[in-house]
Protein backbone atom coordinates (compact mmCIF):
# COMPACT_ATOMS: atom_id res chain seq x y z
CA UNK A 1 0.00 0.00 0.00
CA UNK A 2 1.19 3.63 -0.82
CA UNK A 3 0.36 6.34 1.17
CA UNK A 4 0.83 8.33 -2.05
CA UNK A 5 -2.33 9.76 -3.73
CA UNK A 6 -3.21 7.05 -6.41
CA UNK A 7 -3.27 8.93 -9.97
CA UNK A 8 -4.99 6.34 -12.40
CA UNK A 9 -3.59 7.08 -16.15
CA UNK A 10 -5.42 6.16 -18.89
CA UNK A 11 -2.94 5.67 -22.52
CA UNK A 12 -0.08 5.41 -19.91
CA UNK A 13 1.58 3.99 -22.72
CA UNK A 14 1.22 6.10 -25.08
CA UNK A 15 1.60 9.77 -25.76
CA UNK A 16 -0.54 11.66 -23.24
CA UNK A 17 -1.06 9.35 -20.39
CA UNK A 18 2.87 7.97 -21.10
CA UNK A 19 3.96 11.94 -20.34
CA UNK A 20 1.66 11.86 -17.43
CA UNK A 21 2.79 8.60 -15.90
CA UNK A 22 6.67 9.84 -16.42
CA UNK A 23 6.13 13.09 -14.87
CA UNK A 24 4.81 11.21 -11.65
CA UNK A 25 7.15 8.69 -11.74
CA UNK A 26 10.45 10.98 -11.98
CA UNK A 27 9.03 12.85 -9.08
CA UNK A 28 10.38 10.49 -6.49
CA UNK A 29 9.45 12.72 -3.78
CA UNK A 30 6.08 13.79 -5.22
CA UNK A 31 3.05 13.07 -3.38
CA UNK A 32 1.49 10.62 -5.98
CA UNK A 33 1.78 7.70 -7.08
CA UNK A 34 0.90 6.05 -10.85
CA UNK A 35 -1.75 3.21 -11.70
CA UNK A 36 -0.79 2.86 -15.04
CA UNK A 37 -4.02 1.45 -17.41
CA UNK A 38 -3.36 -0.76 -20.41
CA UNK A 39 -4.80 -3.28 -22.19
CA UNK A 40 -1.94 -5.71 -21.74
CA UNK A 41 0.37 -5.43 -18.17
CA UNK A 42 2.87 -7.72 -20.30
CA UNK A 43 3.69 -5.28 -23.03
CA UNK A 44 7.35 -3.55 -23.43
CA UNK A 45 5.73 -0.40 -22.43
CA UNK A 46 3.61 -1.37 -19.66
CA UNK A 47 6.94 -3.38 -18.28
CA UNK A 48 8.89 -0.26 -18.38
CA UNK A 49 6.47 1.97 -16.67
CA UNK A 50 6.25 -0.85 -13.94
CA UNK A 51 10.63 -0.77 -13.48
CA UNK A 52 9.89 2.61 -12.54
CA UNK A 53 7.52 2.12 -10.06
CA UNK A 54 4.04 2.35 -11.23
CA UNK A 55 1.46 -0.07 -10.69
CA UNK A 56 0.25 -2.03 -14.10
CA UNK A 57 -3.17 -2.82 -13.83
CA UNK A 58 -5.05 -4.05 -16.67
CA UNK A 59 -7.79 -2.25 -18.10
CA UNK A 60 -10.26 -2.20 -21.27
CA UNK A 61 -12.09 1.33 -21.61
CA UNK A 62 -14.84 -0.65 -23.32
CA UNK A 63 -15.75 -2.31 -20.04
CA UNK A 64 -17.79 -0.71 -17.59
CA UNK A 65 -16.50 -3.59 -14.59
CA UNK A 66 -12.61 -2.84 -15.67
CA UNK A 67 -13.29 1.01 -16.11
CA UNK A 68 -14.78 0.50 -12.57
CA UNK A 69 -11.92 -1.69 -11.04
CA UNK A 70 -8.92 0.94 -12.74
CA UNK A 71 -10.65 3.91 -11.19
CA UNK A 72 -11.23 2.01 -7.37
CA UNK A 73 -9.06 3.72 -4.72
CA UNK A 74 -8.06 6.64 -6.70
CA UNK A 75 -7.33 10.01 -5.99
CA UNK A 76 -6.84 11.06 -9.55
CA UNK A 77 -7.64 10.19 -13.01
CA UNK A 78 -6.64 10.69 -16.41
CA UNK A 79 -8.94 10.28 -19.23
CA UNK A 80 -8.08 10.24 -22.81
CA UNK A 81 -10.19 8.84 -25.88
CA UNK A 82 -8.03 7.12 -28.54
CA UNK A 83 -9.89 8.74 -31.87
CA UNK A 84 -7.05 7.49 -34.12
CA UNK A 85 -6.93 3.48 -32.98
CA UNK A 86 -10.96 3.18 -34.81
CA UNK A 87 -11.63 6.69 -36.23
CA UNK A 88 -15.12 6.34 -34.49
CA UNK A 89 -16.20 9.75 -32.63
CA UNK A 90 -19.41 7.73 -31.92
CA UNK A 91 -17.29 5.03 -29.91
CA UNK A 92 -15.39 8.09 -28.40
CA UNK A 93 -18.49 9.59 -26.71
CA UNK A 94 -19.38 5.74 -24.94
CA UNK A 95 -16.06 5.33 -24.10
CA UNK A 96 -15.88 9.52 -22.39
CA UNK A 97 -19.33 8.70 -20.48
CA UNK A 98 -18.31 5.26 -19.52
CA UNK A 99 -15.01 6.70 -17.92
CA UNK A 100 -17.28 9.76 -16.18
CA UNK A 101 -20.07 6.99 -14.96
CA UNK A 102 -17.10 4.57 -13.60
CA UNK A 103 -14.81 7.89 -11.98
CA UNK A 104 -18.03 8.87 -10.08
CA UNK A 105 -19.13 5.35 -8.84
CA UNK A 106 -15.61 5.10 -7.92
CA UNK A 107 -15.49 8.79 -5.90
CA UNK A 108 -12.56 9.81 -7.77
CA UNK A 109 -11.20 13.58 -6.34
CA UNK A 110 -9.82 14.90 -9.28
CA UNK A 111 -10.38 13.89 -12.95
CA UNK A 112 -8.59 15.49 -16.13
CA UNK A 113 -10.30 15.09 -19.54
CA UNK A 114 -8.23 15.39 -22.12
CA UNK A 115 -10.66 17.18 -24.67
CA UNK A 116 -11.06 19.39 -27.64
CA UNK A 117 -13.12 22.32 -29.46
CA UNK A 118 -16.97 21.10 -30.45
CA UNK A 119 -16.96 22.68 -33.62
CA UNK A 120 -19.95 22.31 -34.56
CA UNK A 121 -20.74 25.19 -31.94
CA UNK A 122 -19.48 27.55 -34.30
CA UNK A 123 -19.73 25.74 -37.37
CA UNK A 124 -22.90 24.43 -37.14
CA UNK A 125 -24.10 21.13 -39.50
CA UNK A 126 -26.21 23.01 -41.54
CA UNK A 127 -23.11 25.85 -42.10
CA UNK A 128 -21.65 24.34 -45.91
CA UNK A 129 -17.92 26.20 -45.97
CA UNK A 130 -16.68 22.69 -44.67
CA UNK A 131 -18.52 19.49 -45.55
CA UNK A 132 -20.50 17.09 -42.89
CA UNK A 133 -18.41 14.31 -41.82
CA UNK A 134 -20.09 11.18 -40.88
CA UNK A 135 -23.28 12.67 -40.73
CA UNK A 136 -23.35 14.60 -37.80
CA UNK A 137 -19.44 15.97 -37.48
CA UNK A 138 -17.49 18.61 -39.03
CA UNK A 139 -14.34 17.68 -36.87
CA UNK A 140 -15.06 14.43 -36.09
CA UNK A 141 -11.90 13.32 -33.83
CA UNK A 142 -12.80 17.31 -31.98
CA UNK A 143 -16.57 17.14 -31.97
CA UNK A 144 -16.71 14.19 -29.81
CA UNK A 145 -14.41 15.58 -27.37
CA UNK A 146 -16.18 18.56 -26.89
CA UNK A 147 -19.50 16.96 -27.12
CA UNK A 148 -18.30 14.65 -24.15
CA UNK A 149 -17.36 17.19 -21.79
CA UNK A 150 -21.14 17.36 -21.28
CA UNK A 151 -20.57 13.63 -19.47
CA UNK A 152 -18.44 14.89 -16.99
CA UNK A 153 -20.31 17.67 -15.97
CA UNK A 154 -23.43 15.94 -16.01
CA UNK A 155 -22.13 13.38 -13.19
CA UNK A 156 -21.22 16.13 -11.26
CA UNK A 157 -17.33 14.93 -11.33
CA UNK A 158 -14.66 17.04 -10.26
CA UNK A 159 -12.81 17.53 -13.72
CA UNK A 160 -10.57 19.95 -15.16
CA UNK A 161 -11.35 20.13 -19.36
CA UNK A 162 -7.61 19.88 -20.55
CA UNK A 163 -7.47 21.11 -24.80
CA UNK A 164 -4.82 19.88 -25.80
CA UNK A 165 -2.68 20.79 -29.03
CA UNK A 166 -1.41 19.50 -32.78
CA UNK A 167 1.44 17.21 -31.71
CA UNK A 168 4.94 18.16 -33.31
CA UNK A 169 5.58 14.65 -33.70
CA UNK A 170 2.49 14.68 -36.40
CA UNK A 171 5.35 15.41 -38.30
CA UNK A 172 7.11 12.03 -37.66
CA UNK A 173 4.60 9.64 -37.35
CA UNK A 174 1.35 11.19 -38.91
CA UNK A 175 2.61 11.00 -42.20
CA UNK A 176 2.41 15.31 -42.13
CA UNK A 177 6.09 16.10 -42.29
CA UNK A 178 8.16 17.40 -44.91
CA UNK A 179 7.78 15.46 -48.23
CA UNK A 180 9.89 15.63 -51.16
CA UNK A 181 8.71 16.88 -54.11
CA UNK A 182 8.83 16.17 -57.97
CA UNK A 183 11.29 18.80 -58.63
CA UNK A 184 13.68 17.26 -55.97
CA UNK A 185 12.91 19.98 -53.30
CA UNK A 186 11.06 19.68 -49.60
CA UNK A 187 7.96 20.96 -49.13
CA UNK A 188 6.10 20.85 -45.45
CA UNK A 189 2.72 21.10 -46.55
CA UNK A 190 -0.63 22.26 -44.32
CA UNK A 191 -3.78 24.08 -44.85
CA UNK A 192 -3.37 26.78 -42.31
CA UNK A 193 -2.87 29.38 -44.64
CA UNK A 194 -0.76 32.08 -42.60
CA UNK A 195 -2.23 30.91 -39.10
CA UNK A 196 -0.31 30.13 -36.45
CA UNK A 197 -1.05 26.84 -35.34
CA UNK A 198 -0.71 25.94 -31.93
CA UNK A 199 1.46 22.74 -30.95
CA UNK A 200 3.02 20.90 -28.69
CA UNK A 201 5.57 18.00 -27.51
CA UNK A 202 3.35 15.10 -27.20
CA UNK A 203 5.40 14.16 -23.68
CA UNK A 204 5.09 18.08 -22.49
CA UNK A 205 0.78 17.53 -22.11
CA UNK A 206 0.92 14.75 -19.19
CA UNK A 207 3.77 16.95 -18.23
CA UNK A 208 1.56 19.87 -17.92
CA UNK A 209 -1.53 17.75 -16.76
CA UNK A 210 0.82 16.21 -13.71
CA UNK A 211 1.38 20.35 -13.18
CA UNK A 212 -2.49 20.26 -12.64
CA UNK A 213 -2.89 17.34 -10.22
CA UNK A 214 -0.15 19.42 -8.01
CA UNK A 215 -2.00 22.48 -8.02
CA UNK A 216 -4.87 20.74 -5.94
CA UNK A 217 -8.23 21.62 -6.82
CA UNK A 218 -7.96 25.11 -7.66
CA UNK A 219 -8.15 24.55 -11.40
CA UNK A 220 -11.95 22.43 -11.37
CA UNK A 221 -14.27 23.23 -13.54
CA UNK A 222 -12.07 24.98 -15.74
CA UNK A 223 -10.86 24.68 -19.44
CA UNK A 224 -7.72 24.61 -19.60
CA UNK A 225 -5.59 25.14 -22.80
CA UNK A 226 -2.15 24.39 -23.29
CA UNK A 227 0.46 24.62 -26.06
CA UNK A 228 4.13 25.25 -26.79
CA UNK A 229 3.88 27.70 -29.17
CA UNK A 230 2.27 29.17 -32.08
CA UNK A 231 3.56 28.97 -35.16
CA UNK A 232 2.43 29.87 -38.93
CA UNK A 233 3.46 26.80 -41.50
CA UNK A 234 6.19 29.29 -42.72
CA UNK A 235 7.75 29.82 -39.36
CA UNK A 236 8.00 25.66 -38.89
CA UNK A 237 9.73 25.37 -42.33
CA UNK A 238 12.07 27.63 -41.98
CA UNK A 239 12.63 26.04 -38.09
CA UNK A 240 12.91 22.70 -39.78
CA UNK A 241 15.88 24.17 -42.16
CA UNK A 242 17.65 25.06 -39.47
CA UNK A 243 17.59 22.29 -37.64
CA UNK A 244 17.71 19.56 -40.71
CA UNK A 245 19.95 21.86 -42.54
CA UNK A 246 18.05 21.23 -45.79
CA UNK A 247 15.80 23.74 -47.07
CA UNK A 248 12.29 23.00 -46.73
CA UNK A 249 9.71 25.76 -48.02
CA UNK A 250 6.02 25.73 -46.90
CA UNK A 251 3.30 25.02 -49.22
CA UNK A 252 -0.43 26.18 -48.39
CA UNK A 253 -2.81 24.17 -49.51
CA UNK A 254 -6.54 25.19 -49.38
CA UNK A 255 -8.59 22.72 -47.61
CA UNK A 256 -10.59 21.89 -50.52
CA UNK A 257 -7.33 20.48 -51.82
CA UNK A 258 -6.49 19.01 -48.45
CA UNK A 259 -9.69 16.99 -48.44
CA UNK A 260 -8.77 15.19 -51.50
CA UNK A 261 -5.57 13.58 -50.53
CA UNK A 262 -5.79 9.89 -50.57
CA UNK A 263 -5.39 9.00 -46.95
CA UNK A 264 -8.17 8.08 -44.36
CA UNK A 265 -7.63 11.22 -41.93
CA UNK A 266 -7.56 13.72 -45.27
CA UNK A 267 -11.32 15.09 -44.76
CA UNK A 268 -11.60 15.43 -40.66
CA UNK A 269 -7.64 17.04 -40.82
CA UNK A 270 -8.74 19.44 -43.62
CA UNK A 271 -11.71 20.32 -41.56
CA UNK A 272 -9.48 20.91 -38.79
CA UNK A 273 -6.85 23.10 -40.49
CA UNK A 274 -9.83 25.00 -41.93
CA UNK A 275 -11.58 25.47 -38.42
CA UNK A 276 -7.99 26.49 -36.78
CA UNK A 277 -7.40 29.01 -39.16
CA UNK A 278 -10.57 30.60 -39.59
CA UNK A 279 -10.66 30.77 -35.81
CA UNK A 280 -6.93 31.65 -35.11
CA UNK A 281 -7.28 33.91 -32.84
CA UNK A 282 -9.61 32.52 -30.35
CA UNK A 283 -7.81 28.99 -30.98
CA UNK A 284 -4.60 30.09 -30.03
CA UNK A 285 -6.27 32.28 -27.28
CA UNK A 286 -7.35 29.54 -25.71
CA UNK A 287 -4.14 28.00 -25.48
CA UNK A 288 -1.80 30.42 -23.89
CA UNK A 289 1.83 29.28 -23.97
CA UNK A 290 3.12 30.87 -20.58
CA UNK A 291 0.06 29.51 -18.41
CA UNK A 292 1.20 25.95 -20.14
CA UNK A 293 4.49 26.76 -18.71
CA UNK A 294 3.06 27.59 -15.38
CA UNK A 295 1.96 24.30 -15.32
CA UNK A 296 5.39 22.83 -17.02
CA UNK A 297 8.39 24.94 -16.77
CA UNK A 298 9.90 22.72 -18.66
CA UNK A 299 7.70 22.89 -21.92
CA UNK A 300 9.45 22.65 -24.86
CA UNK A 301 10.18 24.94 -27.87
CA UNK A 302 9.55 24.00 -31.15
CA UNK A 303 13.52 24.54 -31.65
CA UNK A 304 13.87 22.36 -28.80
CA UNK A 305 11.42 19.74 -30.33
CA UNK A 306 13.57 19.84 -33.21
CA UNK A 307 17.08 19.47 -31.76
CA UNK A 308 16.31 16.45 -30.03
CA UNK A 309 13.79 15.10 -32.87
CA UNK A 310 15.08 15.90 -36.02
CA UNK A 311 16.90 12.68 -37.37
CA UNK A 312 13.63 10.55 -36.67
CA UNK A 313 11.88 13.21 -39.04
CA UNK A 314 11.34 11.05 -42.28
CA UNK A 315 11.78 13.03 -45.32
CA UNK A 316 10.67 10.83 -48.04
N1 LIG B 1 -2.05 13.63 -32.84
C1 LIG B 1 -2.36 14.83 -32.39
O1 LIG B 1 -1.83 15.86 -32.85
C2 LIG B 1 -3.35 14.97 -31.28
C3 LIG B 1 -3.51 16.23 -30.70
C4 LIG B 1 -4.44 16.39 -29.67
C5 LIG B 1 -5.21 15.29 -29.26
N2 LIG B 1 -5.02 14.07 -29.86
C6 LIG B 1 -5.85 12.94 -29.40
O2 LIG B 1 -5.08 12.11 -28.55
C7 LIG B 1 -5.80 10.88 -28.42
C8 LIG B 1 -4.85 9.73 -28.31
O3 LIG B 1 -3.97 9.92 -27.24
P1 LIG B 1 -2.46 9.50 -27.36
O4 LIG B 1 -1.87 10.18 -28.57
O5 LIG B 1 -1.83 9.74 -26.05
O6 LIG B 1 -2.59 7.93 -27.68
P2 LIG B 1 -1.51 6.97 -28.32
O7 LIG B 1 -0.12 7.45 -28.07
O8 LIG B 1 -1.91 6.68 -29.72
O9 LIG B 1 -1.70 5.65 -27.48
C9 LIG B 1 -2.89 4.98 -27.54
C10 LIG B 1 -3.17 4.49 -26.16
O10 LIG B 1 -4.49 3.98 -26.13
C11 LIG B 1 -4.55 2.90 -25.24
N3 LIG B 1 -5.77 2.18 -25.57
C12 LIG B 1 -6.28 2.01 -26.81
N4 LIG B 1 -7.42 1.31 -26.74
C13 LIG B 1 -7.64 1.04 -25.44
C14 LIG B 1 -8.66 0.35 -24.74
N5 LIG B 1 -9.70 -0.23 -25.37
N6 LIG B 1 -8.57 0.26 -23.39
C15 LIG B 1 -7.53 0.82 -22.74
N7 LIG B 1 -6.53 1.49 -23.36
C16 LIG B 1 -6.59 1.59 -24.69
C17 LIG B 1 -3.25 2.18 -25.55
O11 LIG B 1 -2.86 1.41 -24.47
P3 LIG B 1 -2.46 -0.16 -24.58
O12 LIG B 1 -2.11 -0.47 -26.01
O13 LIG B 1 -1.28 -0.30 -23.67
O14 LIG B 1 -3.68 -0.87 -24.10
C18 LIG B 1 -2.28 3.36 -25.72
O15 LIG B 1 -1.70 3.72 -24.51
C19 LIG B 1 -6.70 10.77 -29.65
O16 LIG B 1 -8.04 10.76 -29.27
C20 LIG B 1 -6.36 12.02 -30.47
O17 LIG B 1 -7.47 12.55 -31.14
C21 LIG B 1 -4.10 13.89 -30.82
Amino acid sequence: MTDKKIIAVLGATGSQGGGLARAILNDRMGGFAVRALTRDPGTEKAQALAKLGAEVVKTDVNSMPSLRQAFDGAYGAFCVTFFWEHFLPDKELAQASAMATAAKMAGVKHVIWSTLEDTRLKVPLKDKRMPTLMERYKVPHFDAKGESDQAFRMAGLPTTYLRTSFYWKNFIYFGLGPKRQPDGSLALTLAMADKKLPGIAAEDIGRCAYGIFRKGMDTIGQTIGIAGEHLTGAQMAAAMTRALGQEIRYDAVTPEEYRGYDNAAAKDVANMFQYMSEFESEFCGARNVESSRAFNPDLQTFERWLAANKDRIPLS
